[in-house]
């Protein structure tokens, strides 16, 4: 297991644009098994890959909507797109590079997204709710733009008391 640090919002990387993933090789799994490790480990629901400092295209998402008796798992998504996508939610959003901040972000209910594996095969997957709110704000990090950017406003100490702990991606 090893842990990468993930960059807090001060860090100019945060706000630079990734490039594609052209070599899926051992570099890149290992890559992904470490953001994989440190995602679970602060126990967020996504890390892209340029909040551990790397300028790639590579997000994980964890897929929460599961049945009783099924386990969350997690989605690794390589030059991932938004396809299609539909509906609207607006609800607290949170980052692992924010940590203990939301801001209340419109997201759309349900996307459809084109990425690839870590193997370079290109496949289709749909998220709802939470996991496309996740899907979206992942996706964003690697044009280089955070929560912050998008929020119509953050909460406030009150609001964030009343409301327990949320989701940090
Ligand atoms: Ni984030």
């Amino acid at each position: 297991m090893a842990l990468r640090n993930i960059l807090t919002k001060e860090q100019p990387l945060l706000y630079k644009k990734s490039r594609a993933v052209t070599d899926f090789n051992p570099r890149l799994h290992q890559l992904l098994d470490d953001m994989r490790d440190t995602l679970l480990e602060a126990n967020g629901v996504g890390l892209a890959a340029p909040q551990v400092g790397v300028l790639r295209r590579a997000v994980l998402v964890i897929e929460t909507n599961v049945t009783e008796d099924e386990d969350e798992y997690v989605i690794e998504l390589i030059n991932p797109e938004i396809i299609e996508s539909s509906g609207e939610q607006d609800g607290a959003e949170g980052c692992l590079s924010v940590p203990g901040e939301y801001g209340l972000v419109k997201r759309p209910m349900t996307v459809k997204v084109r990425a690839q594996d870590r193997y370079g095969k290109t496949f289709e997957v749909e998220g709802t709710g939470l996991t496309a709110r996740c899907f979206c704000h992942e996706i964003d990090h690697l044009e280089g733009v955070v929560f912050t950017a998008k929020a119509e406003r953050m909460l406030t100490e009150e609001e964030l008391q009343g409301a327990g702990a949320g989701e940090e991606e």
